[in-house]
């Protein structure tokens, strides 16, 4: 069998890229799509087994070309991380409709049109797609109308996803990060945010790029291969878990 081939959609840097690496590792071709040209080429100059696309996934005519590209180059399509994802954090009175589209149409369009594009290709093998929600779709908080509600949108799209395209041998599933330092995380995570976060996760720690990248290689993988429609929370605990963790800090081991 040939080599087997994923997508990485925002492929640059921070978990899309800690997932290329992973994935490379373990033996695959990675098609790196970012819109991000200059930090594209320099994350995938250094790698082999790579192709870079410097394409952005909310524009129709620029999917096309990412995966006709990709076709090209590797002749098959075995997975599709769609990874891309925009975080713009604002009140809602500030959330004009520009900021709204602007977090809806990476998050949310980008992944419905990525997933369509290839659909084809991954139903010859049998092939997954993971999507990269976040635990701000599965739990409401402040200053997240738009990204929360698209991340919640992306974990319901995977159980439309899975539902339909099971009949094709595709697996969908969603990973939802906690917070991880990247620039994504950095750009939106004032002190105030860091330390509600710590005070709400029993791990008591941000997760890394190449924790989360772990739980997509295993969707991606034929070890998964009777797992499709779940939700997966890559985030220290802090989906399961309600008040009391810094309290119980305080106290001290028993
Ligand atoms: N970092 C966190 O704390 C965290 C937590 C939960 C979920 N997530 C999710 O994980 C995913 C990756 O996040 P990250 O922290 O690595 O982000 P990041 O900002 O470090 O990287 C995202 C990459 O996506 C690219 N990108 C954005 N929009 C694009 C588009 N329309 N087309 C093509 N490329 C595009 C950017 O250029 C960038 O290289 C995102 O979906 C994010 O919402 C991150």
């Amino acid at each position: 069998m040939s080599q087997p081939v994923a997508i990485v959609t925002g492929a640059a840097r921070g978990i899309g890229l800690a997932t290329t690496n992973l994935l490379l590792g373990e033996g695959w071709r990675v098609a790196m799509v970012d819109r991000d040209g200059d930090e594209l080429s320099a994350s995938a100059g250094a790698l082999t087994d790579v192709l870079a696309l410097p394409y952005d996934i909310s524009d129709p005519e620029q999917v096309t070309r990412a995966v006709d590209e990709t076709r090209a180059a590797f002749g098959r399509v075995d997975a599709l991380v769609n990874n891309a994802g925009v975080a713009d954090f604002g009140p809602i009175e500030e959330t004009d409709f520009a900021r709204w589209r602007r977090v809806m149409e990476t998050n949310l369009d980008g992944t419905f049109l990525m997933s369509q594009a290839v659909t084809r290709d991954l139903a010859r093998q049998g092939g997954a797609i993971v999507n990269i929600a976040s635990i701000s779709g599965l739990r409401a908080s402040t200053l997240r109308v738009a990204y929360g509600t698209s991340k919640a949108a992306v974990i319901h799209l995977t159980k439309q996803q899975a539902a339909e395209l099971g009949e094709h041998g595709i697996r969908v599933n969603c990973v939802c990060p906690g917070p991880v330092d990247t620039k994504l995380a950095l750009a939106v995570h004032s002190p105030e945010i860091r330390a509600a976060y710590h005070d709400a996760i029993p791990l008591n720690r941000y997760g890394s790029e190449r924790e989360i990248a772990e739980v997509i290689a295993f969707l991606c993988s034929t070890r998964a291969s009777y797992v499709t429609g779940q939700v997966i929370a890559a985030d220290g605990g802090f989906e399961s878990t309600g008040v009391g963790l810094p309290a119980l800090r305080e106290a001290g081991p028993a």
